[in-house]
């Protein structure tokens, strides 16, 4: 097989890069290792920022999102038994964020693909990217029992946390930052009717929490829960109860309760990928940078990522140019390490410090009281919650 960009991984990085390039009618095809089956039901974020929606209507993805998607003018935050709203548009000029399930982009994408192209290969695992350096980069990849072959002038990794391709960075060109937290989100999936306008923030000294939703008739809501927690230690009612002992107010508010349709636990990681690119292998989405999911930055990330590279690949095919894919990694990793700052800060102030003492807890009330009580510190985290500008 020959394309002019290989991509590795079929989730919304993947996926959404091959519908802006063949848009732009750069050739392409997405190897995909798991089934469409899979992918379209791994439950995800949630929380898309308006350039998100933005590249999602570029690429004409957006029908269902904007039928279905619910726009959010901010979010609040509950601590010490008091609710605080953060009011975007306000804060921010305008700004606002949707909320739409990644399952439901991913099924958007997947459907154009199959209706229109460009190829999408499920069940391809690929193996490795050879030659990156070279002008003609190899993806050697199984699907249907054989090894196969995928000739490229560019690969791109889109192929997440556990993928292969950053394993073609020769070790002395590549750098990686992580920083693992001492405690897991165990996030549930339920039948029963939001509590809330809007997503809550709640901290509380038994733990963060978080409300969440997909429709007006599913929530989604999450926990924290110690690392190694397994999703089986909680039955749906100890999982109730302890959302509605850390969602506790002075105030007359009630949590919904409802039968939960899907439970996991997710473990707390930042990790940043430098650079992005190694000759003519170049990372986007998780495949270069994860982030702890209290600032809804995951997926977010992955398609400013994919915006920027679409851009500089069209750049290159229209005016031959290579200026804009020279830039590439130095642009998204300013975006990135933003993100990363936010997303840390975030997971920092609202989550019970295990090896925490008095003096953590009350710099934690500090900081949300300061952001509760100043505008400028409030629109400072509306700003980073709405998006930061995209790299130009
Ligand atoms: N060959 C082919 N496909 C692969 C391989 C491989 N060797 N390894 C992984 N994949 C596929 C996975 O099956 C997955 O479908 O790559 C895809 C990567 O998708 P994501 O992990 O969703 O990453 P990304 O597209 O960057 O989207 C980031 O997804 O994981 C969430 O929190 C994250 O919301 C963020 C978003
Ligand atoms: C979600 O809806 O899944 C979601 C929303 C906001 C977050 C994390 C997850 O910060």
């Amino acid at each position: 097989m020959r394309t002019t960009v290989g991509i590795i991984g079929g989730g919304p990085a993947g996926l959404l890069l091959a519908r802006l390039l063949h848009r732009a009618g750069v050739d392409c095809v997405v190897l995909e290792s798991r089934t469409r089956e899979h992918v379209e039901r791994r439950q995800r974020a949630g929380m898309l920022e308006q350039g998100t929606v933005d590249a999602l209507r570029a690429a004409g993805a957006a029908r269902r999102l904007d039928l279905e998607g619910l726009v959010h003018h901010g979010i609040e935050l509950r601590f010490d038994r008091e609710r605080h709203h953060i009011d975007f548009p306000v804060l921010t000029g305008g700004r606002t964020v949707t909320i739409y399930a990644q399952t439901e982009i991913v099924k958007d994408l997947v459907a154009l693909h199959l209706a229109s192209g460009p190829p999408l290969l499920f069940g391809a695992r690929a193996l490795a990217v050879d030659q990156p350096e070279s002008d003609a980069p190899v993806v050697r990849f199984l699907h249907e029992g054989r090894e196969r072959r995928l000739v490229c002038d560019w690969v791109v990794g889109c192929d997440g946390s556990h993928g292969v391709a950053r394993a073609a960075f020769p070790a002395a060109a590549a750098r990686t930052y992580t920083h693992d937290f001492p405690y897991s989100w165990l996030g549930i999936l339920a039948e029963v009717p939001p509590s809330c306008e809007e997503l809550i923030y709640a901290r509380h000294e038994r733990g963060f929490a978080l409300h969440s939703m997909r429709s007006p008739r599913i929530s989604r809501l999450y926990l924290q829960v110690p690392n190694g927690t397994a999703a089986d230690d909680w039955p749906d009612e100890r999982i109730w109860d302890e959302l509605a002992a850390r969602f506790a107010i002075d105030a007359d508010w009630t949590l919904n309760r409802g039968p939960v349709i899907a439970k996991s636990v997710t473990p707390m990681r930042s990790q940043v990928h430098e650079p992005m690119r190694h000759g003519r292998l170049l990372l986007a989405g998780d495949a270069a940078h994860i982030v702890p999911p209290t600032g809804a930055k995951g997926l977010n990330l992955a398609v400013s990522d994919v915006r920027v590279l679409a851009r500089a690949f069209d750049a290159l095919h229209t005016t031959g140019s290579a200026r804009l894919l020279d830039g590439y990694s130095d642009q998204c990793l300013e975006r990135v390490w933003q993100a990363t700052r936010f997303s840390y800060d975030m997971t920092r102030m609202l989550h019970a410090q295990p090896d925490g003492d008095a003096f953590d807890h009350r710099m934690q009330l500090t900081r949300l009281r300061r952001i509760t009580a100043s505008r400028h510190a409030a629109a400072e985290l509306a700003a980073n919650y709405t998006g930061l500008p995209l790299p130009t």
